[in-house]
Order: structure tokens, then C-alpha cells, then sequence
């Protein structure tokens, strides 16, 4: 893949699977911004970017439940780059809660990052996107689809991505600009995949449900996002895409019941 003279913007990019996606287009040679709260993670990252060889990388610290913080670093980033020929939206936060034992805020919070967020970056890009030929990719996860216990904020926040994803494929479609969703399995060393499976007993019984056999890499979702941002996928727009071993064909399996039994024992513990 040449991404050479491109400019791609990957927000939530400075850790983890977006990381891996960022630093997968500066190996293809792409002009990179990225964005995260953290300066430190965006500095981090930006310097990283530049060593994995991107022909430019900048970066900007926002929250992305901010809309106007967001539109003004993508403002930013047009700036400094112009037109934007990939934009990755994949900033999220999750942790496992009962919905029974979740304030609203918390339920919320994860609402305002995941779902919010992603319009707030998508509205916030429009205005800068390469008309014909922009590509959007949406970071979600198996939780869109797929009820898991523990996750009932994330199941939502995660479907309301993958629905803005289809619909804005057709608004935004007859501009030419492409809108997918990729959704990654359990990603092995993630924060998410630490977050809902924080034992080596649950790592293997997780890893055990995903028919490939082994978990997946960054590598293998960043992957999907350089054909996803290239040329070759030009016909492809409001689809949503497992990057997941088969995952998804085991239905919610274990992972659906883990999360909860997990947390049910834990708070019979505290009692
Ligand atoms: N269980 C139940 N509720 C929780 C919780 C948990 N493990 N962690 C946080 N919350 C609640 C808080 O109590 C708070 O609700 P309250 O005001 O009613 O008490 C609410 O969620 C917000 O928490 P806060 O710590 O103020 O949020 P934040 O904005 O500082 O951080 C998080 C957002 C909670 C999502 C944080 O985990 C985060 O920054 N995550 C990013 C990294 C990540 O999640 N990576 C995995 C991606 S898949
Ligand atoms: P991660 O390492 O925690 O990455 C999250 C990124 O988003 C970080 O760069 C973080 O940086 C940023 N971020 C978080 N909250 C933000 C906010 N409010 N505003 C701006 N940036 C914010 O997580 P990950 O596990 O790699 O997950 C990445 C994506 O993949 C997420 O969309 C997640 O839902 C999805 N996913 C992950 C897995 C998995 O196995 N890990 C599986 C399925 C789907 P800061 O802390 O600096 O803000």
C-alpha cells in the first residue's frame, strides 16, 4: 500500500488498536495528525509516527466529547494538511458494569465518548474531507451486534456507531465520500481486551471461543483499515467489517455471560 501524498487522521490514535492503524499508514508513508486527551500520548505517538516513517505527523489534545474542541483541531489539522483522504474515529472508553450498578452517569460517559464522539468527529471533519474520495472508517466493536452482560452501555454506544455508519454512507455517499465500520475481536495486549478480560483464566477461556484459534493483533485491524483507505476498497461504503477470527458466528457465546458472572461474583464478594 502507497499512501504517499495522503493525508489521514486517525482520533482516539495514540494507543492500542489505533495506534496500530496509525502507525500502519505512516509505514505506508501517509501524512499523519492524530488526537487524544493526553499531550503525552500525543506527543509520544507523533514522534513514533514520524520513526515508522510518515512523511509528516502532528497531533492535537482534545476530548472528543467536546464537539467544539474537536471541530477546532480538525480545523487544525486541515491547516496543516489539507483535504482529508482517510479519517479513523476510534476514540472509546469501557468498562464492565450491571446495568443494575452503573449510575447514569457512567452509562453516559460511555454514551458522550463512543456514540457522541463519533458524530462530534465526523460533523467536525466534514467541512475537510476530499470530495470524491474520502474514506471514514468507524472503530466499533462486537458489542454493536452482539449482546454481552456487563456491556449494556457499550452494546448501545457501539450500535448507534454502526447506524451512523450505514446512514451517513448514503447522505454522504453522493459526495463520494465511503463510510465503513470496521469491528475488531478480542485484540491481544489492548486496554479493551484487559478491561473485560483481566485474568489469564479469562483471557484463554475468551480466546477459546474465537474459531481462528488465537486473538487477534493490531497489525490485523490496521490491515483492514489500509485496504479499507485505499483505492481497492473504492466500491465499498456503509459496511461493517469483522476483523474478528469468526468471532461474531459463535453468537454473544462465552464472552456474553463472562463479563457478568464475573461482575455478580464480585459483588457478592463485597456483601
Ligand atoms: N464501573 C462502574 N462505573 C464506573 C466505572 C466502573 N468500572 N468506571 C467509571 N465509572 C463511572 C464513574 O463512577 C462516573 O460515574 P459517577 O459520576 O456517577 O460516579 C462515570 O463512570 C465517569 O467516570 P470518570 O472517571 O469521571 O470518567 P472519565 O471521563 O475520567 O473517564 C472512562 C472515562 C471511565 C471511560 C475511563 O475508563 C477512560 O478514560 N477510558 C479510556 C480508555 C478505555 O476505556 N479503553 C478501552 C477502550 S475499549
Ligand atoms: P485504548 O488503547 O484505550 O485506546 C483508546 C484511545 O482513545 C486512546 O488513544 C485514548 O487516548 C483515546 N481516548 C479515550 N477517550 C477519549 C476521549 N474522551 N477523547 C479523545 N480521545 C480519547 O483502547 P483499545 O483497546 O486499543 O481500543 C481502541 C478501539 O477499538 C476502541 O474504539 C474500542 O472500542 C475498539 N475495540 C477494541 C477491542 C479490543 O480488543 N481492545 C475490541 C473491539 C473493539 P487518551 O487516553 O489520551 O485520551
Amino acid at each position: 500500500m502507497d499512501f504517499s501524498g495522503k493525508t489521514v487522521v486517525v482520533i482516539g490514535g495514540t494507543s492500542g488498536i489505533n495506534r496500530g492503524i496509525a502507525e500502519a499508514f505512516a509505514a505506508s508513508g501517509a501524512k499523519l495528525a492524530v488526537a487524544s486527551r493526553s499531550q503525552e500520548k500525543v506527543d509520544d505517538t507523533v514522534a513514533a509516527l514520524k520513526a515508522a516513517g510518515a512523511q509528516e505527523a502532528i497531533g492535537a489534545a482534545f476530548d472528543v466529547r467536546d464537539a467544539e474542541a474537536v471541530a477546532a483541531g480538525l480545523k487544525g489539522f486541515h491547516d496543516a494538511f489539507g483535504d482529508f483522504d482517510v479519517l479513523v474515529s476510534g476514540a472509546a472508553g469501557n468498562f464492565p458494569a450491571l446495568a443494575a450498578e452503573m449510575s447514569i452517569n457512567a452509562f453516559k460517559t460511555v454514551i458522550d465518548i463512543d456514540l457522541m464522539g463519533t458524530i462530534h468527529v465526523m460533523k467536525g471533519a466534514y467541512d475537510f474531507l476530499r470530495r470524491p474520495g474520502a474514506s471514514i472508517i468507524n472503530i466499533s466493536a462486537p458489542q454493536s451486534y452482539l449482546p454481552y452482560e456487563g456491556q449494556s452501555h457499550v452494546c448501545a454506544a457501539k450500535a448507534g456507531v454502526d447506524q451512523i455508519t450505514r446512514t451517513l454512507s448514503m447522505e454522504w455517499g453522493l459526495e463520494g465520500i465511503r463510510v465503513n465500520s470496521v469491528v475488531p475481536g478480542f485484540i491481544e495486549g489492548t486496554e479493551g481486551a484487559k478491561r473485560l478480560a483481566p485474568t489469564p483464566d479469562a483471557e484463554e477461556k475468551f480466546k477459546r471461543d474465537v474459531p481462528l484459534g488465537r486473538w487477534g493483533q493490531p497489525q490485523d485491524v490496521a490491515n483492514a483499515c489500509l485496504f479499507l483507505g485505499s483505492d481497492l476498497a473504492g466500491y465499498i461504503s456503509g459496511t461493517v467489517l469483522a476483523v474478528d477470527g469468526a468471532l461474531y458466528q459463535r453468537g454473544s457465546g462465552r464472552p456474553g455471560q463472562m463479563i457478568g458472572q464475573m461482575l455478580r461474583s464480585m459483588s457478592k464478594g463485597s456483601n
